[in-house]
């Protein structure tokens, strides 16, 4: 195989305009040190994750489409902290967000991951709090004497923002702008109008792993050919564009509806590409172009299908329409961006046990309603998923070793995951060799290093 290791690996589409979301990044040289493994599995750097990292940085907390009424909220834990997000106006942006805590005693006020209120009211002793926050009531105020009364503590406010509908929030006191942090990532959450996107499944799973452990497999696609075969067909592993910005943030576009370079027939449309042309509406066998012109073939059906529904894809590049473009938004999200809708990743890591995390995923649709438009069955939803966005899903729980049933290949991480985990700790092993196609990893934990090393 060819790989252009100056630029960091191929370009797919050479004449991308500077601002165009599939415009190559510089190649960034994060150099070639090799990372001690204890940061896998030690209970002291999950100690300073937590007080170096997970307490500056933004994180993602939800969308706002989960919250569409006045007091609607949601919960959203970070290791052993929690918070309120709740819609306090009709403004798009119209929220707050809030320590999920009771000033009296401690309790945690809500314990639902989502509900709709009048105001928090505690479970404890029934403290009251308005919706922005006040205190407006105490149970027997009499009896507290005045100098404690006089403390009378509203609820304690966290630094959010919002892009593209992602809701995000940050510990930190004065953190850097949201946008500033995100830099091109936000522009690329907004060009595939991911603000107009509602969840249609959300699942979320226990695995025997550190964050770190799933999020290096989830960024990339060099294990495709060993652990996902299947995928060989359909997807173009090595003719991954990898890019690597600012602040850790990083993507990559996998390009979907062509066959990987490890496979010897390019010409022939397989079995996979078929089930992808007929999935657009076009006829695999009256389809006159080879395996090369499927994805030009695809692009442009689906443009065509766009305008019929009213979905404006114009202002998408080609090849939006066709490949996953699979962001890592610093720290521990992936979000795979497609026109028809999104998969929101979130490595969240265990509040006490570094071996192991909870891997959130929100499957996210644009609904469309009008005959010609479906779902795309690549998105994985079980028969039967209502997507019209009419009622939010409750979150799926699976503990421990239960596959996430969000398709064949999750289902095959999840296995492999645990057994990574383990050999990670063994004596004999000195740290990831990482290739260029391995490259976010790279630029993740080096990132990860400057906060942790108070570069940051
Ligand atoms: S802890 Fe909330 S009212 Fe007592
Ligand atoms: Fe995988």
């Amino acid at each position: 195989m060819d790989y252009n290791l100056e630029q960091g690996g191929p370009t797919l589409n050479p004449d991308a305009a500077a601002s165009a979301p599939d415009r190559k990044a510089a190649y960034v040289d994060n150099g070639n040190d090799i990372i001690d493994p204890a940061r896998y599995y030690e209970a002291s750097f999950k100690d300073k994750e937590w007080d170096r990292l997970w307490t500056r940085v933004w994180t993602i907390a939800g969308i706002t489409a989960d919250i569409p009424e006045i007091g609607d909220y949601m919960k959203y834990d970070l290791l052993h902290e929690s918070f309120i997000i709740v819609r306090v106006g009709d403004g798009a942006n119209d929220i707050k967000a809030f320590y999920n805590v009771c000033g009296h005693r401690g309790n945690q006020l809500v314990q639902n991951d989502m509900g709709s209120v009048a105001s928090f009211t505690c479970s404890f002793h029934s403290w009251r709090y308005a919706l922005d926050g006040t205190l407006e009531h105490i149970t027997d105020a009499e009896s507290f004497q005045p100098d404690i009364l006089a403390h009378a503590p509203n609820m304690v406010e966290v630094a959010h923002d919002v892009i593209a509908g992602v809701v995000f929030i940050n510990m930190d006191d004065n953190p850097q702008p949201l946008r500033d942090f995100l830099g091109v990532v936000a522009d690329h959450m907004e060009s595939f109008n991911v603000d107009k996107m509602h969840v249609a499944r959300h699942v979320r799973t226990e695995w025997v792993a550190n964050w770190k452990t799933g999020i290096d497999a989830f960024y990339e696609t060099y294990h495709l050919h060993s652990v996902h075969p299947e995928t060989q067909g359909v997807m173009a592993d090595i003719d991954v564009q990898l890019d690597c910005y600012p602040n850790g943030m990083s993507r990559m576009i996998v390009p979907i509806g062509k066959a990987s370079p490890r496979i010897e027939d390019q010409v022939t449309v397989n079995e996979g590409l078929a089930a992808m042309l007929s999935e657009v509406g076009i006829d695999p066998v009256e389809f006159d172009g080879n395996a090369g012109d499927v994805q030009e073939a695809i692009r442009t059906k689906k443009r065509e299908t766009a305008k019929i529904v009213g979905l404006d894809y114009d202002p998408l590049v080609d090849i939006q329409l066709t490949d996953s473009f699979a962001t890592g938004v610093f720290p521990n999200v992936q979000f795979g961006l497609h026109p028809e809708g999104a998969f929101l990743m979130r490595f969240m890591p265990h509040p006490d046990n570094p071996q192991h995390f909870t891997y959130d995923t929100m499957t996210l649709v644009r609904f469309v309603d009008d005959p010609s438009f479906n779902v795309p069955g690549w998105m994985g939803l079980p028969e039967g998923t209502d997507c019209s966005g009419d009622v939010r899903p409750d979150i799926e729980y699976k503990g421990i070793g239960v596959p996430p049933e969000l398709g064949l290949v999750l289902d095959q991480d999840s296995d492999l995951l645990p057994v990574v985990q383990r050999g990670l700790r063994s004596r004999a092993f000195q740290g990831p060799l990482w290739s260029e196609q391995e490259q976010r990893l790279r630029h993740f934990h080096r990132e990860l290093d400057r906060y942790l090393e108070g570069e940051k």
